[in-house]
């Protein structure tokens, strides 16, 4: 992970290319669809400008600022990205610790594939659970009090996936198929994985095909990879749900997903302590607005009373920046660690941290600011 071989993101997206299989390379990198939100939600960062204040010294600049009043070293998260222990032998604790050790909050899926005990006994940092409702409601209170109990600082409810997307890579690699677990079907897919030995040797390691200890059904323990779409399809999360997820939870919640200034103000009725305008990084209705774009309308709606996020598209330091300026808090990056992860692992994630960070302070220092509670939108042209 040397500076001159990983310069950006782009460069762990390559080497997260070679290094594992296909199917794990897609999984990361594809989207909904025709992936037209996908690729929106980079082009929108692309398309805002900056109008810097030149002339000025800025010796030091504060990134520092807190989301729920969990302190962050920087106004970054690491997004809830589901099997993460596929990128990389115990991925979720891996990537964690590297957030930890950057002090950037984790935010854990609810499809994780490690314990969510030993997620947290791994970093020194803060670290949230996303949460899905899977199974019935029993299933997710047991989750919360394992979370609570554990030490999870907040909840992040994810509203944007009723169904699956159709990830048109996913269906293209097998990846129905080789989660049956049946040698028939599967064959066709399995030279991806003899492409690539290193990968293959560390997963079959690392205990091959993970179940979801966190996620555990009355009768049948860990839920398997194979019932995951149907048992999302059946306990959709609504409106109506916050008032037990609240009452179970008796905590800091952000809900995640929200792509309207309609659905930010109910997110505030429900009692969120923070929004964050997603839409699943352009993986799940494909045709919506580039979240950036819909930014300042949420920011106007309800910026005066909550705490608002924003993800899909981050790659670099300087689009944090821009988040920011257009009346973010903070972001969270989803590919950005999942390549790096990918990549290296714990050095992987560590640099997509290292290269997002010293974008920051390198973009605010040419912008002529000194803190990021000082970024506002006139340093940003956004028409
Ligand atoms: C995700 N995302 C996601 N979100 C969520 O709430 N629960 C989950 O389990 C997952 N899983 C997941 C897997 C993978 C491989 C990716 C890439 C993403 C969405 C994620 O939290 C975030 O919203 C997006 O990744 C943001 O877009 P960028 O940063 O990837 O462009």
């Amino acid at each position: 992970m040397g500076p001159h071989r990983i310069v950006n993101i782009e460069d762990l997206r390559q080497a997260a290319r070679r290094a594992v299989p296909r199917v794990v390379f897609d999984y990361i990198d594809g989207g909904a669809d025709a992936e037209i939100t996908m690729r929106e939600n980079v082009r929108a960062f692309e398309s805002v400008t900056f109008r810097p204040r030149c002339a000025v010294r800025t010796p030091q600049c504060d990134l520092h600022t807190s989301i729920a009043g969990i302190p962050m070293a920087m106004p970054l998260m690491l997004a809830p990205v589901g099997s993460s222990r596929m990128l990389y032998p115990r991925g979720e604790e891996v990537a964690a610790a590297a957030a930890g050790a950057a002090g950037v909050p984790y935010i854990l899926s609810t499809f994780s594939g490690c314990r969510l005990e030993d997620v947290k006994a791994a970093t020194s940092g803060p670290a949230l659970l996303q949460l899905y409702l899977v199974g019935d409601r029993a299933v997710s209170i047991s989750m919360m009090e394992r979370a609570r109990a554990a030490g999870y600082t907040a909840l992040v409810v994810t509203i944007d996936t009723a169904v699956a997307g159709m990830r048109e890579r996913d269906f293209r690699n097998g990846s129905k198929e080789l989660i049956t677990r049946q040698i028939g079907p599967m064959l066709p897919f399995v030279p991806q994985f003899l492409a690539r030995p290193r990968w293959l040797v560390r997963f079959l390691r690392d205990g091959g095909m993970m179940k979801f200890p966190n996620v555990v059904l009355p009768d049948t323990g860990p839920m398997a990879y194979a019932d995951v779409g149907a048992s999302l399809e059946k306990s959709v999360v609504t409106w109506a749900d916050f008032g037990w997820i609240r009452e179970a939870w008796r905590g800091p919640f952000l809900i995640k997903g929200i792509h309207t200034a309609d659905d930010a103000r109910r997110a505030v009725d429900a009692g969120a302590s923070g929004i964050v305008v997603s839409n699943h990084g352009g993986r799940q209705l494909d045709g919506v607005a580039a979240t950036l774009r819909m930014l300042p309308e949420v920011v106007d709606a309800v910026g005066s009373q909550t705490e608002v996020l924003i993800d899909g598209g981050v790659r670099r330091g300087s689009d944090i920046v821009k988040a920011l300026c257009l009346g973010a808090r903070a972001v969270l990056a989803g590919r950005a660690y999942a390549y790096g992860l990918a990549a290296a692992g714990h050095a992987g994630v560590a640099r997509t941290i290292d290269i997002l960070r010293t974008d920051m302070i390198r973009t605010m220092k040419l912008l002529g600011c000194a803190s990021v509670k000082e970024l506002n939108g006139g340093f940003v042209d956004s028409r």
